[in-house]
């Protein structure tokens, strides 16, 4: 016989209602969730680091202003998503030793550089695009915590994609050479934002589980499609070509069909091997050993203050 708490769980799953912190939960949801959420908000930490390395670079004050802002958001982000982590019962300070000693993942993208201010476009259009189309469903997803950082997080992703595309609209408007620079970068991040979306359904070991749970709401290969759908009109709007030569529309499917992905390149990603791998968690860590004094401030300060009120 199940028992009544695993029963009112299904329950709440069937019924298209939000598992809340205190609510029964089975072991293996609670890790899947733990995994995922953790995995994103290691994404938009380590994402800070091929865009704020611009911000120094960025050619006016208000390409400036909108690129901290936005690199700013992204530590919001991952600073909610670790939240929704607790909530689960983990540790922030251990998901943090487990992402610098690489025993937990983060989005293979982030492990591209971003060589040009073009980049920096390419990087809102295409990657922040591949985010939203992959996280506006997960608003839906059945652990309330999770679903409802993402509502907000969606809305800044999509300032941030339209930053991008409004960068890219207007170096397209410029030069010949600034042209080309937006063409290389649409052609070095076109693939690796495809692989965003995670293996194709028929290699990825969690998402029939995560469906049945409702964490996810969509396999990947949909979600692929989608974002692939909604993506060459807009390259065409700005006058770029995605460099896919089996790219075409079909019409008895209504979709664009496209090439086969790389996906030795996607494995060897995310098993530590791409262009920047090293330097990305190099560089985190460093930070976070930089950052101890900070730390160890805060919580003396924090002593204090609790001593006061006591007294
Ligand atoms: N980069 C790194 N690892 C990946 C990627 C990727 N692009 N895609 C899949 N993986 C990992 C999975 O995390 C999983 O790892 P694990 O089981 O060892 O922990 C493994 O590859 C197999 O993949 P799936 O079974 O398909 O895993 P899952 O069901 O978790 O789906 C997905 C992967 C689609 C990324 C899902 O976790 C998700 O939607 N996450 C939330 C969104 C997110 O993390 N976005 C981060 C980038 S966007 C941004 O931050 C701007």
């Amino acid at each position: 016989t199940t028992p009544p708490e695993a029963e009112h769980f299904d329950r709440t799953i069937e019924r298209d209602q939000r598992i809340e912190p205190r609510d029964w939960m089975p072991e293996d949801y609670r890790r899947t969730l733990v995994r995922q959420v953790a995995q994103h908000a290691h994404s938009e930490i380590i994402g800070m680091q091929p865009e704020g390395n611009w911000i120094t670079r960025a050619p006016s004050l208000r390409r400036k202003a909108i690129l901290l802002a936005k690199v700013q958001d992204e530590a919001g982000h991952g600073l909610y998503l670790y939240s929704a982590a607790e909530t689960l019962g983990a540790d922030r300070a251990d998901l943090t030793a487990r992402l610098i000693s690489g025993r937990q993942k983060y989005s293979s993208i982030f492990n591209y550089p971003a060589l040009t201010f073009a980049d920096v476009g390419v990087i809102g259009w295409l990657v922040d695009g591949a985010a939203i189309c992959n996280q506006v469903p997960l608003c839906r997803s059945s652990y309330g915590p999770y679903a409802r950082a993402m509502i907000r997080i969606c809305k800044e992703e999509s300032f941030h994609q339209r930053q991008g595309y409004e960068l890219l609209m207007t170096m397209m408007r410029g030069t010949d050479a600034q042209r080309r620079m937006v063409q290389d970068a649409t052609n070095r991040w076109w693939w690796p934002s495809l692989m965003m979306f995670g293996p194709p359904d028929h290699d990825s070991p969690n998402t029939a589980r995560s469906m049945a749970w409702k964490i996810k709401r969509h396999t990947n290969d949909e979600l692929r499609q989608r974002f692939v759908d909604m993506t060459v009109p807009q390259a065409e709007a700005l006058g770029v070509t995605l460099p896919d030569p089996e790219l075409r529309w079909n019409p008895e499917r209504g979709h664009y069909d496209f090439g086969e992905i790389d996906w030795a390149e996607f494995k060897q990603v995310v098993s530590g091997n791409g262009p920047c791998n090293e330097q990305r968690i190099t560089h985190r860590r460093r930070a976070h050993e930089e950052g101890a004094w900070v730390r160890e401030a805060a919580a003396a300060h924090a002593a204090k203050q609790a001593a006061r009120t006591r007294e």
